[in-house]
């Protein structure tokens, strides 16, 4: 591995929001199972896993499908999805600065530090509310999610736009994701990448943490 200079090479950052920033998962889980309860379906946590970095409608079709109602009319999807986002809403209301995952601060204050320019790459409709409660809107130079979009991960959009809103090239960028299809887009999107969760599942990523916590800015030197 060639060690970079990173403070030379890297110019923006990109985190993504749930499970990076914050720990929502818990939240979108409770949510979609009480929707799934009400159709009869079975879902677990298990299979939750696999919504991380999937947009609304592309999760709701994935726990559709297990019940075999994926070919439900698109105006009762919307609807279904709109109920489980009142009820997500309902379970986020409450988060406040005391909830912003360990180390996110001070990766933030290091990007600035270093003069770093940090943007948001998120799949969620409801990122700013949750920066807003968060407290965080303001520390963003650029902020991209799922009402920015058409695509969705593992396609690099959300991550090309936030390096084009922060006027910096994908190769002097970093990404920050905890979920796979993430990672993948990153990667596609020719991003260096960070994956913090199980180092086994999210191996595509260029370096590994279990959280911001476990490291400084300087890990970037393994790039
Ligand atoms: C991603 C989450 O960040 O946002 C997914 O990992 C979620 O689980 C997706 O489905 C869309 O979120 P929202 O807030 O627009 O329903
Ligand atoms: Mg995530």
């Amino acid at each position: 591995m060639i060690n970079m200079d990173w403070k030379k090479n890297i110019k923006g950052v990109i985190f993504d929001l749930d499970g990076v920033i914050v720990d929502t998962a818990k939240f979108h889980y409770k949510a979609w199972k009480a929707l799934a309860d009400k159709l009869g379906i079975d879902f677990s946590e298990e299979q939750n896993e696999n919504l991380k970095g999937m947009s609304r409608m592309d999760s709701l079709n994935y726990i559709l499908s297990l019940g075999e109602l994926q070919n439900m009319l698109e105006d009762d999807k919307r609807k279904l999805a709109a109920s489980k986002n009142l009820y997500y809403l309902e379970l986020i209301e409450e988060l406040d600065e005391s909830d912003i995952l360990p180390g996110t601060m001070n990766w933030i204050q290091e990007c600035k530090q270093n003069g770093i320019k940090i943007s948001l790459g998120s799949a969620s409709k409801n990122a700013r509310r949750i920066l807003d409660g968060l407290n965080l809107t303001d520390h963003f130079d650029a902020i991209i999610d799922g009402t920015n979009t058409t695509e969705t991960k593992p396609h690099p959009q959300v991550f090309l736009l936030a390096a084009k809103a922060l006027n910096v090239e994908p190769s002097e960028c970093v990404v920050i994701e905890d979920a796979y299809k993430g990672l993948e887009a990153a990667r596609k999107g020719g991003f260096y990448s960070i994956g913090i969760g199980d180092p086994e599942i999210l191996k595509i990523a260029d370096i590994n943490l279990t959280s911001l916590a476990d490291e400084s800015m300087d890990v970037l030197e393994q790039l």
